[in-house]
């Protein structure tokens, strides 16, 4: 028997509810599809081989996303889905050999963590467990297979829709995340029937098999019901969004960040955030991202991702920055648009400056240098590609197209013309 552990992702589903033509799993939450965020938490425990997707809806656009953004991933077709028993059998001729451990989870419930997952499996080690399944306790858990237990063993699970209403009344139900030994269990899913109120073959069914064939079953109850909630509408995206942020922003005052207002920030998972920065209100931060000590950002200021601020830098408002980076003391206090810019140290944007990184009819998007202590006039356009040098001055209002020698002016202003006494 080996310590691998492998792992089974459900994605085949039409998420209905969700009313879109996209695949439910490649829904996203703060430009981060669902299933990326489970594939994330999968592979930050650093304990999981491969994972494999189950595809059905949407498989080709599912597909592409895994094989173009996850090296240890690979979907597998479900088709026509017949439950989430027969989703799972699909890995069966991938996993011919494999006696190790398989990890199961649903592709629509992004706030996993890769510590609960951890934990998770030390249970399921710890337990010598054959099947143990993740539970949850909540006052009303309509919708949700019920955990049956036989004294405090693990007996069942039983779906609402097949629920005799003493069953609906438990108030353990089921978080569809599963460990089991794949090599005492998988030949459930060749025995699993679909004898039930939906007519398919139930996932849950294999903990009423193990039990009859003598394996040991088990219950690891979560701490936090948050991390397993699951996606079906888009009320649920939009929740599971606010509730991810406020976990990420309470993270960020942990650590030091000062946040005015946790109502109206926005911020990312992926963004690193260094002490005594301020974020002021209504800022929106998506993507990966890095920003250093003693930043000032906002009010209404806009990171796109893939951003590298330094420290002691303003960012104020109104000001979009994307795939950048900005190093220490600079800043663009105003109205500005920074894409695909490196921005030296001691630089001062002014108000209105626009890198302009994008050729419409080539649709090319090209990169502005700006290199330290430069100054950049208030309206200017910095067509791309195009360098300013050290210590430049750019005029304000100029339209700069070709690259500035370190220390010079440049400006495309006309000259000024007054005409006096123009008022009679
Ligand atoms: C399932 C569980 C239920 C549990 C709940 C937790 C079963 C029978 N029930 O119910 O006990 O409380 O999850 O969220 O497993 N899928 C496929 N192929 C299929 C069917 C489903 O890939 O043929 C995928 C779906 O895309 C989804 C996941 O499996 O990601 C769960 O399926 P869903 O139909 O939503 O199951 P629930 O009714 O929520
Ligand atoms: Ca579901």
């Amino acid at each position: 028997m080996t310590n691998e552990i492998n792992a089974v992702i459900l994605a085949a589903g039409k998420g209905t509810r969700m009313k879109s033509d996209k695949s439910k799993v490649l829904h996203e939450i703060f430009g981060k599809t669902l299933l990326g965020y489970v594939l994330d938490a999968i592979n930050k425990t650093q304990i999981i081989k491969n994972s494999y997707v189950i595809v059905g809806h949407q498989a080709d656009a599912v597909t592409e996303f895994v094989t173009k953004n996850y090296d240890n991933a690979q979907t597998v077709l479900q088709s026509p889905q017949l439950g989430t028993g027969h989703a799972v059998s699909m890995v069966c001729p991938c996993l011919e050999n494999f006696d190790g451990e398989v990890l199961i989870l649903c592709g629509d419930t992004p706030l996993v963590t890769s510590e609960t997952i951890k934990k998770f499996i030390k249970y399921h080690k710890n337990q010598n467990s054959d099947i143990t399944v993740m539970s949850a306790i909540f006052d009303n858990p309509s919708n949700y297979g019920r955990i049956i237990r036989n004294g405090e063993n693990l007996a069942a699970i039983v779906e609402e829709k097949d629920a005799t209403t003493l069953q609906k009344e438990i108030k353990e139900f089921n978080a569809g995340i599963y460990c089991i030994n794949w090599s005492k269990v998988k030949s459930a899913f060749s025995e699993l029937k679909n004898n039930n109120a939906q007519g398919e073959y139930y996932l849950t069914d294999i903990i009423s098999w193990g039990v009859s064939k003598g394996l040991n079953t088990n219950v690891y109850t979560i701490e936090d019901n948050s991390e397993i909630f699951g996606i079906n509408s888009k009320i649920h995206l939009a929740q599971a969004t606010s509730m991810l942020n406020q976990k990420i922003l309470q993270k960020h005052l942990e650590n030091g960040v000062t946040i005015v207002d946790t109502n109206s920030v926005w911020i990312s998972q992926d963004t690193e955030i260094g002490a005594d920065t301020v974020i002021f209100p209504n800022v929106y931060i998506t993507g990966k991202n890095k920003i250093g000590n003693n930043c000032k950002i906002g009010p209404f200021a806009h990171l796109r991702g893939n951003v590298e601020i330094e420290n002691n830098v303003k960012i104020g408002n109104f000001v979009e920055v994307k795939n950048s980076k900005i190093s220490s003391n600079t800043n663009a206090c105003h109205l500005t648009y920074i894409g695909d810019s490196e921005i030296g140290s001691g630089v001062n944007i002014g108000a209105g400056t626009i890198t302009a990184n994008y050729n419409h009819f080539t649709k090319k998007k090209s990169k502005t240098v700006i290199k330290d202590g430069s100054s950049i006039g208030s309206n200017s356009v910095l067509v791309a590609p195009v360098t300013i040098g050290e210590k430049c001055s750019i005029g304000a209002g100029s339209v700069i197209t070709k690259d500035v020698e370190d220390k010079a002016l440049a400006l495309t202003r006309a000259a000024l013309r007054t005409v006096e006494n123009y008022i009679k």
